[in-house]
């Protein structure tokens, strides 16, 4: 019997975290309990729609949706509409029937970690202020949650927003801290990885056209590089964390404590590793080709 993972996805869908969360939601061994909503690619309001109206799409109304941090720790968000279009995603989706559980996202990862000890995975797709309230505010996560696999930092690379930061850290520096630092195990997929793992505009014919989720995929990433004439890269970062979930394999790590920078203005959202002991596993390098064709296979999985 193949081990089943229990997740919860936290999630600022995004063109990027709504292929992710097609990934997981049809991978046979991922038990997707919920997910929780963060701004950061757009609002709260509209990721939380966003993922409402995908869940709906693709027939999974069923899962659980909280609303999570309309802001972060310190400051404000960042939004990304010029890279997911204006509502966060490149396209529009029909209106969902469910709503949000009454559990706002803090509250549902503990009381999921509480129910689930030791079980419990979390993939966070976004800036990471859910994890960090819900550690805060109960500590003890830290030891419940069997690790937290986060799409973020740029740790031996330059990163996406600054020549220091990657756009999920840098949108809450604080909270990555307090994440990094609270002893959960920590699975990091930044930039150092998921720069070689990409999409070109041919590779859009690799996805399933006779599948709903197929076509939306197709209809996501077509948009997008409608909306970036000039790009030859559809970067799969919230892919690449999925993927890491549930094929750590395809990539190697190192060991160490991480400090994000959360105040210096000048290299905010700076993740600086010491290597050899430590809560966090650097994903230092990854089998790029393999990765791509592991995300395809996923990508083309119809949902459970
Ligand atoms: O830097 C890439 C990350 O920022 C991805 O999670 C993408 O969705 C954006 O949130
Ligand atoms: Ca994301």
């Amino acid at each position: 019997m193949v081990d089943t993972i229990k997740a919860v996805i936290d999630t600022d869908p995004g063109a990027d975290d709504a292929l992710a969360l097609m990934m997981a939601l049809a991978a046979p061994r991922l038990n997707v309990l919920g997910l929780t909503t963060v701004g950061g690619n757009a609002s709260l309001a509209n990721t939380t729609r966003n993922a409402l109206r995908l869940l709906h799409y693709l027939g999974r109304g069923d899962v659980p949706v909280s609303r999570g941090a309309g802001r972060p720790l310190e400051g404000a968000f960042q939004y990304a509409p010029y890279y997911h279009g204006r509502g966060g995603l490149t396209v529009r989706l029909p209106r969902a029937d469910a709503g949000v559980v009454g559990v706002r996202a803090a509250d549902y990862l503990i009381s999921l970690a509480s129910a689930f000890r030791g079980e419990l995975t979390i993939i966070a797709l976004g800036p990471l202020t859910n994890v960090a309230r819900a550690i805060d505010k109960e500590p003890r996560v830290a030891r419940w949650v069997k690790d937290v696999v986060v799409m973020g930092g740029a740790v031996e690379v330059p990163g996406n927003v600054t020549p220091h930061a990657e756009f999920n850290i840098f949108n809450d520096p604080k909270a990555a801290d307090v994440v990094f630092c609270s002893g959960v195990p920590v699975t990091l997929v930044g930039l150092d990885v998921c720069n070689d793992v990409y999409f070109e505009t041919r590779d859009i014919d690799l996805l399933d056209s006779s599948t709903a989720s197929g076509n939306l995929q197709r209809r996501i990433i077509s948009a997008w590089f409608a909306l970036h004439p000039e790009s030859e890269r559809f970067s799969l970062c919230d892919p690449l964390a999925v993927a890491a979930a549930l094929r750590p394999d395809l990539m190697t790590y190192r060991t160490a404590s991480v400090r994000t920078e959360a105040t210096d203005q000048a290299r905010l959202g700076k993740t600086t590793a010491s290597y050899g002991s430590g809560p966090v596993k650097v994903a230092s390098a990854v089998r790029a080709e393999e990765a791509k064709s592991e995300i395809i296979a996923m990508l083309r999985r119809h949902p459970a």
